[in-house]
């Protein structure tokens, strides 16, 4: 065992669960380490028993100094635009994602709108807008009432889609009052509404070349048939067949390869996985809605399922700077995830519903439950978060994928517990 590779992941989700199973399936490596990790990581699944998977406490900079892993994977974005890449380094660990100065991408909308321009990557016309002063002369640009983001990071909540000029003017000010979303909404872009479907398409980057993942969508709504309120994600299944071979290779030419070369050009090479949240047009035109500095989150439950080859030695040469994408074929597969969430959520997430059947759907092949709101407690696995568990299932194909996922869901339980029924369905029909 000596000569396999230790791996630390910093994060405690679903992203960060299905991360570190997919590593530890890399030949390379023996051992996988989360921190803080759930109570889905203290131990490895039965299929991986040979390996090692436990949690580690302490921050990030003492885990990996008491461990001294080979590798170390920042799930989030919020450690990565504060720098923890940056630190890792100066401390000498090897580390895969961005320097806090390339996390700006996703740490400033503003920052990312004037990127896109610069590089010449199609986006929704903006202003961007830092005082309450210049509001009205930025509204009266737009014909039709413009989107609002707060140019920071929000967790997900710094959007409004206005449906008239009042309601952009009201969501702008509470951000730029500080009273949204304090500093990160100290400065405001208004963007053109785009019309079309969403999906997103990831990168692995080496600050040059990249690896591109299969499109994957979302469904961020908390109900069915995309009704009531936004949450972190309520599901995802890929691939996409929205995103035609065609326009994923139009992606890959007109966004996502510009994006990389255009970070380079700067002086600030994107090492990392490169998220693109697309809008794709009736007329079947690809528009960047954002960039995410990381994986996505339930995006990555399914397109671990989607990679063939030793990742962990991906990773490590993107963070090296020397990626061979020849390393990773996509494998054939579908996958779906489907979200297990807590009662209440998304305003208020109750904690302490005890989980049950999580064995017998550990049993089921071809599926992972991944824990994200999870803690364990005398021996017994209770809620601990909005999003408890990302039910994800392999197929050949999208309809074998959801059947078993939908399957395993159903041994599941808790008090309260929310899913939607029809993550892919659209898909499907
Ligand atoms: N220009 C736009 N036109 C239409 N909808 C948009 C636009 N920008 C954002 N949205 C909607 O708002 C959501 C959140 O915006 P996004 O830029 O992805 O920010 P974040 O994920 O950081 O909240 C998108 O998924 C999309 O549904
Ligand atoms: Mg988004």
């Amino acid at each position: 065992m000596s000569s396999l590779r230790k791996v630390l992941v910093i994060g405690s989700g679903g992203r960060e669960h299905a991360l570190s199973l997919r590593l530890l399936e890399s030949e390379s490596v023996g051992e996988v380490l989360l921190s803080p990790g759930n109570a889905g990581t203290h131990t490895a699944p039965p299929d991986l028993a040979h390996k090692i998977l436990r949690n580690a406490t302490g921050s990030p900079l003492e885990v990996a100094a008491r461990e001294q892993p080979d590798l170390v994977i920042v799930g989030p974005e919020a450690p990565l635009c504060d720098g923890l890449v940056d630190q890792l380094s100066a401390a000498g660990f090897l580390a895969f994602g961005p320097s806090a100065a390339a996390a700006r991408l996703e740490g400033s909308k503003a920052f990312m709108k004037d990127f896109a321009l610069r590089h010449g990557i199609a986006t929704a016309r903006h202003v961007t807008v830092d005082s309450a002063a210049s509001l009205e002369r930025a509204l009266a640009e737009f014909d039709a009432a413009p989107v609002v983001k707060a140019d920071g990071l929000c967790a997900g909540k710094g959007v409004v889609v206005a449906d008239s000029h009042d309601v952009a003017r009201e969501a702008a000010l509470g951000m730029l009052s500080g009273a949204s979303f304090g500093a990160a909404g100290a400065r405001v872009v208004l963007e053109e509404r785009l019309r079309g479907a969403e999906a997103s398409i990831h990168a692995i980057s080496d600050g040059e070349r990249i690896f591109v993942l299969p499109a994957a969508q979302d469904h961020k709504r908390i109900g069915d048939g995309d009704r009531g309120p936004n949450t972190g994600g309520m599901g995802t299944y890929a691939p996409a067949p929205l995103i035609t071979p065609e326009l994923a290779e139009r992606v890959t030419r007109q966004i996502l390869l510009p994006a990389i070369h255009g970070m380079a050009a700067d002086g600030t090479p994107f090492r990392g996985a490169l998220f693109a949240g697309l809008m794709v047009s009736d007329a079947g035109e690809p528009g960047l809605l954002e960039f995410n500095v990381r994986f996505g989150d339930p995006e990555t439950q399914v397109l671990m399922n989607l990679i063939d080859g030793d990742f962990a030695e991906a990773l490590i040469q993107a963070a090296r700077g020397k990626l061979d994408p020849a390393l990773l074929t996509l494998s054939k597969n579908s996958a779906v995830c489907v979200v297990l969430a807590a009662a209440g959520y998304p305003a208020t997430p109750r904690a302490g519903d005890p989980i049950e059947g999580l064995d017998v759907a550990a049993r089921m092949p071809n599926v992972r439950v991944f824990h994200a709101g999870t803690r364990l407690d005398a021996g017994r696995v209770l809620t601990a978060g909005g999003r408890v568990l990302g039910v994800t299932a392999r197929g050949s194909s999208l309809a074998e994928a959801h059947q078993r996922a939908y399957q395993a869901t159903e041994a599941i339980r808790f008090a309260g517990m929310q899913f939607r029924r029809d993550i892919a369905a659209r898909a499907l029909a």
